[in-house]
């Protein structure tokens, strides 16, 4: 456990490791945040963009529709999935670690005039009431926390045949051992990182490990009933930038047209479904 305590809590190494990440992230980014106008292109109407995860993931929630649903967004950042959610008329609580994302979650939300309740809080203990919540979305955070302690938390908070969403990055681990290769991780990976993610710092914590598929499982037994589940980004992210639409239409025609394979594949997924 670290010093660094905060109201009622202590956070573990880890929480700690991700909080001064984060807290550094937030400043980088809260200039350019707070000035720019919030996009809602994803909850309006208009042709939806299919082969980009996260209009698909908008796609699943908004085919529920959302008007005054109880939702939870799990380790939000800087609200954006919060503020489209509600947008499209959900009731919407939603908590991150980093008290610096959740200030510009709240002052991005206050000019949009949308009534979230934000808080700082950590995913493995919620301070949520039981049975709560209607529907709990979850983007690329289960890679941040401890998953069994996250889980039990969503389980409990929310209702009975409420409906789960996660959206998270993901390696079989047959390409995570490839990855990890030392020709890849000492010599091409160093030199790939510029061209995929645009700069030489990707936005990645010392802790963060994708979903391998044993945890896509653990996602699965949550739920009594599957909706969704789609792999996303064979190429794009990983060794293309997702720039160009056409070529991401293409790898995700590549992942449907091979579907069997796509599990081993793919380097998203998405997965929604109702809650056993
Ligand atoms: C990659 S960002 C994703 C943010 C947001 N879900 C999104 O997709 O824009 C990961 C977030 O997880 C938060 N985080 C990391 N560990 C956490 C924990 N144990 N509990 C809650 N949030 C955590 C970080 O502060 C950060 O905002």
């Amino acid at each position: 456990m670290s010093t660094d305590q905060k109201p009622g809590e202590l956070l573990t190494d880890r929480q700690q490791r991700e909080l001064d990440y984060h807290r550094e992230y937030a400043e980088s980014q809260k200039g350019k945040l707070l000035n720019e106008p919030f996009n809602f292109d994803v909850v309006s109407q208009g042709p939806r963009r299919w082969w980009n995860q996260y209009w698909a993931m908008f796609t699943y929630l908004l085919d529920k529709d959302l008007t005054n649903k109880n939702v939870l967004v799990i380790g939000c950042g800087f609200g954006g999935d919060a503020m489209n959610l509600a947008k499209a008329g959900a009731r919407v609580k939603a908590f991150d670690l980093s008290p610096e994302s959740i200030e510009i979650a709240r002052q991005l939300s206050e000019k949009e005039n949308l009534d979230i309740e934000f808080k700082e809080m950590v995913a493995e203990e919620l301070d949520y009431p039981n049975n709560h919540f209607d529907i709990v979305v979850a983007r690329d955070i289960l890679h941040h926390v401890e998953i069994q302690q996250t889980f039990d938390e969503i389980l409990r908070v929310s209702k009975p045949g409420g409906i789960l969403c996660f959206n998270e990055v993901y390696s079989h681990s047959i390409l995570r051992r490839i990855r990890n290769s030392k020709f890849i991780d000492k010599w091409l990976y160093p030199k790939m990182i510029s061209l995929v993610y645009g700069h030489d710092k990707p936005y990645i914590t010392e802790d963060e490990e994708r979903l391998t598929e044993k945890e896509v499982e653990q996602l699965v037994s949550l739920m009594s009933r599957i909706e969704e589940k789609k792999y996303f980004n064979a190429f794009v992210t990983r060794v293309i930038p997702d720039n160009f639409p056409i070529i991401s239409k293409l790898d995700q025609v590549v992942l449907r047209i091979l579907s069997p394979l796509a599990s081993l594949l793919g380097s998203r997924v998405l997965i929604g479904g109702v809650i056993k």
